[in-house]
């Protein structure tokens, strides 16, 4: 997903950061970070294809912005060996755009579809047959005297990418032979992709204060390389160079992202749900014209991180609003409440809420 957003802490990209991203993004598995699980059925899935000369089974990645799906893209085209074709869901307009993009791929070619969730039902439908056979389905004339003509395709792998996994038909979902959820990083492995990055950037930057900016990056490997070159411009204006712990510090609280990585905007959500709201449960679209925010920006951009927290549940009534949050900003939790919050905190593993797909 590529939005514009001044926000520091928002995970879609910032319209300047596409050639900085690009020099950042390791190419072959063994540089990619984490997502272990991922990574080895890849692995294996990859050279299985390779050995047995066949294209790899269609993928689809999945996952909240930042976390690595177009990058995992492209090192999985890498490994293979094979060429990347990049598209997005919104730039395949007509059916004959993708008839055109299909026809002309190479044996083994990867196949790259951003935002796939946006493609709209004809094209997607094109898309069917060219998964499941390899073929393209064309319809030429028109009324009684119509016919198809059935055109073969090179073997391709398609990789799909999505923010939102749940706004895939079902029938395109199922045509994917791997599916990945991309899932939030440690502070041990952001922490690594800073001094990766930083050795790439050439900045210095001492062990404690790389795991500071991790421990504030929202679990998000694009976030946490922002901070970075941030804190950087910050310790080269006020330090030495070299961004230390104090250095850190005092530049994140000058960005207004406190110990957590939560912002001005998250406190805005969690502070309505709580005051206006007596807590939840509230439905997204009354949150977002409470708050003044999108309801998509609030659900891609603001939610996952608040959810792996386990500072908001989803419930079929709303989001509500749990104990660590009332902790974490200080506000006072009345029994009652809290006995109501019990019932979501219970049964999810201590007290946290995973994602919820959507
Ligand atoms: N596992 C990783 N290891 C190292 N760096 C990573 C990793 N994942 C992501 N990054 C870095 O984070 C940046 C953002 O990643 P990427 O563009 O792949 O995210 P995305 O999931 O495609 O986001 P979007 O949903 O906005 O398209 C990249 O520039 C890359 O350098
Ligand atoms: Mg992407």
């Amino acid at each position: 997903m590529e939005l514009e957003d001044d926000r520091l802490i928002t995970s879609t990209k910032m319209l300047d950061e596409t050639e900085v991203e690009n020099t950042l993004r390791p190419t072959m598995m063994k540089d990619y970070v984490g997502q272990e699980k991922i990574k080895k059925s890849l692995e294996i899935y990859i050279q299985a294809a390779k050995k047995r000369g066949d294209a790899l089974d269609h993928v689809l990645l999945y996952g909240p912005p930042g976390l690595g799906k177009t990058t995992l893209s492209h090192i999985i085209a890498n490994e293979l060996g094979s060429s990347i074709k990049i598209t997005s869901g919104p730039a395949i307009e007509k059916v004959a755009d993708l008839a055109s993009i299909l026809s002309n791929l190479n044996e083994h070619d990867v196949l790259f579809i951003d935002e796939i969730h946006r493609l709209s039902r004809a094209v997607e439908e094109v898309l069917y047959p060219a998964m499941e056979d390899f073929s393209l389905d064309i319809i030429l004339g028109k009324g009684p005297s119509a016919r198809t003509m059935r055109l073969p395709l090179q073997p391709f792998t398609l990789i799909g990418a999505t923010t939102k996994a749940g706004m895939l038909t079902g029938p395109l979902r199922d045509r994917f032979g791997v599916v990945c959820r991309l899932e939030m990083y440690s502070n041990e492995e952001l922490s690594s992709i800073i001094t990766r990055s930083a050795n790439i950037l050439g900045i210095d930057i001492d062990a404690d204060a790389s795991m500071e900016l991790a421990r504030r990056s929202r679990g998000t490997p694009r976030i946490a390389n922002r901070f970075l070159k941030r804190v950087r411009d910050f310790a080269e204006v006020k330090g030495s160079g070299t961004i230390t712990l104090p250095i850190c510090k005092e530049a994140l609280t000058m960005l207004e992202v406190d110990d957590l990585g939560l912002d001005y905007n998250d406190k805005k959500i969690l502070n309505t749900i709580i005051d206006k709201f007596h807590g939840g449960p509230v439905g997204l679209d009354t949150l977002a014209a409470a708050t003044g925010e999108d309801s998509n920006t609030i659900e891609d951009v603001y939610e996952p991180y608040l959810l792996q927290l386990g500072f908001i549940a989803r419930t079929p009534r709303g989001r509500v609003c749990l104990p660590n949050a009332y902790k974490h900003l200080g506000k006072t939790i009345s029994k009652e409440r809290q006995n109501y919050l019990n019932m979501f905190i219970e049964g999810t593993e201590d007290g946290r809420n995973g994602q919820t797909e959507n």
